[in-house]
């Protein structure tokens, strides 16, 4: 019993351990400023879900972003715009991103929030179902980064459209690929078919380099990354 709770404490500790150097990680390298919390504030007086990327996970997308030159962004699902903030600020003068939302209530909200963020100019909301619009994002390509974080059965689908829209050296982003191991069909659900299947083809696609990364401190979920090779 004593040998239990030893271990149940030294658990505990552990698991402190981590949340710590996480917190102190994006203390120093993923700091919010008032424009990334007013957008949280607004989504959430909006009745949004809560579902929106961490710091540290907005911090990578700008690294991203740097690394493939990105003046071109497409994500593809917008929420409250709080990822979009992120990406639109890794953009040079003269960039451009553009973001795919279904649920126009989101699409104000996301709208609002890049006003507010003084990135109206850089930024584009597009509504609708994205497999609607992504067809006639054709002639806007080729895009340097795509961030998939929508609806995730159709996630193969978006990786399709992505790898029709980007050029060599771009980089494709995809969120929730691990799933508690879901995304890796362990155990196989509903919701995340789609992500499975998406793995399983950025794995074993030879135009791609890619791996998913555990993006929190107890190594549920992560991001999905891929890097077109030229
Ligand atoms: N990237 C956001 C979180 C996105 S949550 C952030 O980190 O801040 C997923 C969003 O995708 C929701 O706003 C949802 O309305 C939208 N969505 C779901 N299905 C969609 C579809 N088929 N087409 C476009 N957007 C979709
Ligand atoms: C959900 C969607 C997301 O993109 C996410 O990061 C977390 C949760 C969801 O639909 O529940
Ligand atoms: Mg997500």
């Amino acid at each position: 019993m004593s040998d239990m709770n030893d271990a149940l404490a030294t658990l505990r500790q552990e698991e402190g351990t981590r949340q710590r150097i996480q917190d102190q990680i994006a203390r120093i390298f993923a700091p919010e400023d008032d424009a990334l919390r007013n957008a949280l504030v607004s989504a959430k007086q909006a009745g949004l879900p809560e579902i929106q990327i961490s710091p540290i996970q907005g911090k990578f997308l700008q690294l991203m972003a740097a690394a493939c030159n990105a003046r071109k962004i497409l994500e593809i699902g917008a929420l409250g715009g709080y990822s979009g903030i992120w990406l639109a600020r890794a953009l040079p003068a003269g960039g451009r991103l553009i973001t795919l939302e279904i649920n126009p209530t989101h699409a104000e909200v996301v709208r609002n929030s890049f006003a507010r963020a003084g990135l109206s100019d850089r930024t584009e909301v597009r509504v609708g179902k994205a497999l609607d619009l992504l067809p006639q994002l054709e002639s806007e390509a080729p895009f340097d980064l795509v961030f998939i974080d929508a609806d995730k059965q159709p996630y193969p689908q978006y990786l399709e459209w992505a790898l029709r829209l980007i050029r060599p050296g771009s980089i494709i982003v995809a969120d929730n690929c691990i799933r508690g191991g879901r995304g890796f069909g362990d155990p196989m659900d509903e919701g995340s078919v789609g992500v499975f299947e998406y793995n399983q083809r950025i794995a074993s696609d030879p135009r791609l380099v890619s791996l998913d990364l555990a993006m929190d401190d107890n190594f549920t979920d992560g991001f999905a990354i891929s890097v077109v090779k030229g």
